[in-house]
């Protein structure tokens, strides 16, 4: 995924578009690029690498006095991080930037190749550009139109044309666009962080509409032509939320805002004690339909799911399956009326997962989404949604958004289990209140920060490390092994405990770490044997367990102990120590921890 935005107004526009795209650089920052236009004459600005880099060429160049132009941060997805392959790509009309993939690129290229074109990178975007180049005929709109009806993909486009130099034009398809309102001023981009500073209002621009955007006018189109009127929608998220705020990196800020944005997301939905979803439109007796839950999700998302599918199938005996949404969609999955299908996802931008919904939507299953940002693709396209309230979440490992989605996970399970008769109402109660208390609790778990910090030192040269746990525990494992291994680059696997010894045990030799997770009191005897196996064989064992539990001191290396909550919750105090063994580990190795390589917050590429 890229990051677009665009600005027109009195400002100094590179002022204003490096800004938004400092907001933007967690949705790729493998290069970035700007083009202003002023008295017909476009100025483009474009380098490989960070945005620091380009902030540092328009300086070395001089910056432009013009007070319209577009920006891009970008996630390489055809051809390599290059100047070459920055964006905006540019012609002697116009200039773009894209978010998206344009599949039927060759095709479009073949053909500008037989008109004489010329192509310089090895982009799909070039040809987006070089399109509309020879099918411009002086309207914007009209040329706007005739090429998108040529192109097959994804695409959010900005564009600025030499002879409209105080107007903006954007459409997209399948990939997020906003156009935002401000005073005398507007904007295009991405998304909202972009323009927080300056205005929280904005559109929501729908599939093939077409925005015209002026300093003093905002008009949108629909794919026919006509003039269209929507809602004008005003930001839930604040300046200071998409901003540090005195901490090191957004990732740090994130876990420590995690008690926050749960309370934010739990709180608002319990009525007399119980989950309720009525704010979300979810009907009473919603839960009650359905005989087979399918979560479908990727990544941390995937984990939350997991989670879920032992908390759903604990409390309210129904099968789940969970699947990753890249293989769900391939594999034929059976799926009928009785079947729920929840998506998870954070952006609700995620290419796969929303691909999956829209396979469930085709067999005329119900789907679910559960869904951080606002508008997103997933939120518009789900039958039902349950917002979670995490607020931004800038870093590209997420964390808050892991604990917010777990939260719903657990109210979904009491509220379903509840319908199902598998528990009480007061049953429901206790379990609720049990996550009001966990949720509190995270306070107390990210008191063990200095604890970590310290003791993680030993892991700056690190290459391998293990994360072992059963149970709720094992799929907890599988979110600390992710958040490690994508920030840290230290290559770590996480194990089901008891599935060790049938072949992977023999990469445990002297010294190998292994993080051993113990918060289950059922499977205690069971995991210390397992701990022992490693211990036995050399391993450097960090125990992270519950307050309380009787472990001999042979077992591990170094303990870490957990507020002691009911077990089914542990899960949501468990996690904030693997995020900060992730977060000073990185630091540790002089990682880019917000911004780790190769990687974009979401990915709207299959
Ligand atoms: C890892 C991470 C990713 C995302 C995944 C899904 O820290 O952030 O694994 O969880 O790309 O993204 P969303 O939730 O936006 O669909």
């Amino acid at each position: 995924m890229c990051g677009i935005v665009g600005y027109t107004g009195s400002k100094n526009a590179v002022d204003v578009l490096l800004d938004g795209l400092s907001s933007l650089e967690y949705r790729g920052y493998d290069s970035a690029g700007i083009s202003v236009v002023c008295g017909e004459k476009l100025t483009t600005i474009k380098t490989k690498g960070r945005l620091q880099n380009l902030a540092d060429l328009i300086k070395e160049q001089g910056k432009p006095q013009c007070h319209c132009g577009i920006g891009h941060t970008r996630w390489a997805t055809h051809g390599e991080p290059s100047d070459l392959n920055a964006h905006p790509h540019v012609t002697e009309k116009l200039s773009l930037v894209h978010n998206g993939i344009i599949e039927n690129y060759q095709q479009i290229k073949g053909k500008l190749l037989s008109q004489g074109y010329e192509f310089s990178s090895q982009t799909d975007t070039e040809c987006a550009a070089k399109l509309i180049d020879s099918l411009y005929s002086g309207d914007p709109m009209d040329t706007i139109r005739k090429a998108i009806s040529q192109m097959e993909g994804s695409y959010a486009f900005g564009i600025v044309f030499a002879d409209h130099p105080d107007k903006i034009y954007a459409v997209r398809q399948g990939s997020p666009l906003i156009v935002a309102k401000g005073e005398g001023e507007n904007f295009i981009a991405s998304d909202v962080p972009a323009i927080l500073k300056y205005t929280r209002q904005y559109y929501l621009i729908e599939e093939k509409e077409i925005a015209e955007v002026s300093a003093q006018e905002i008009n949108i189109y629909s794919p026919e032509g006509e003039k269209v009127q929507k809602p004008l929608l005003t930001a839930s998220w604040t300046v200071e939320q998409a901003q540090k705020g005195g901490y090191d990196h957004f990732m740090l800020k994130e876990i420590y805002e995690q008690p926050r944005a749960l309370r934010d997301t739990v709180h608002p939905r319990i009525s007399d004690g119980l989950p309720s979803f009525e704010m979300d439109d979810v009907p009473e007796g919603f839960f009650k339909r359905f005989e087979k839950i399918s979560i479908v999700a990727c990544g941390t998302a995937m984990h939350a799911g997991m989670l879920g599918k032992a908390l759903i199938e604990k409390l309210a005996r129904i099968p789940v399956e969970t699947d990753i949404a890249s293989e769900f969609r391939y594999r034929n999955p059976i799926m009928d009326k009785t079947t729920l299908v929840i998506v998870i996802s954070q952006s609700g931008e995620t290419a796969d997962t929303l691909a999956a919904l829209r396979l469930a939507k085709q067999h005329g299953v119900t789907t679910l989404a559960i869904v951080n940002v606002t508008g997103s693709s997933i939120a518009r396209e789900a039958d039902y949604i349950i917002h979670t309230y995490a607020g931004p979440e800038i870093a590209v490992a997420s964390t808050k958004a892991y604990s917010v989605q777990l939260s719903v996970m657990y109210m979904i399970a009491i509220k379903m289990a509840l319908a199902k008769q598998e528990i009480t109402t007061n049953q429901a109660r206790e379990l609720t209140s049990s996550l009001m208390h966990a949720i509190e609790t995270t306070e107390k778990s990210i008191l063990l920060d200095e604890q970590i910090k310290a003791y993680i030192k030993r892991y700056e040269n690190l290459n391998d490390l293990f994360f072992l746990g059963r149970g709720l525990d094992y799929a907890l494992g599988l979110e600390g092994s992710l958040k490690l291994k994508e920030i840290s680059y230290i290559h770590c696997e996480a194990y089901a405990a008891g599935e060790l010894k049938h072949g992977t045990i023999s990469l445990i030799t002297d010294g190998v770490p292994v993080v051993a997770l113990a918060t289950q009191e059922i499977l205690l005897p069971k995991m210390v044997s397992n701990i022992r196996e490693v211990r036995s064989r050399g391993a450097d064992v960090l125990l992270i367990c519950k307050k309380g539990m009787r472990i001999d001191r042979d077992v591990y290396g170094e303990k870490l102990e957990l507020p002691a909550i009911d077990d089914l919750f542990m899960p949501i105090v468990g996690v904030i120590p693997l995020q900060l063994i992730a977060y000073h580990t990185a630091v540790l190795r002089g990682c880019d921890v917000d911004k780790p390589r190769n990687l974009a917050k979401s990915v709207t590429v299959e």
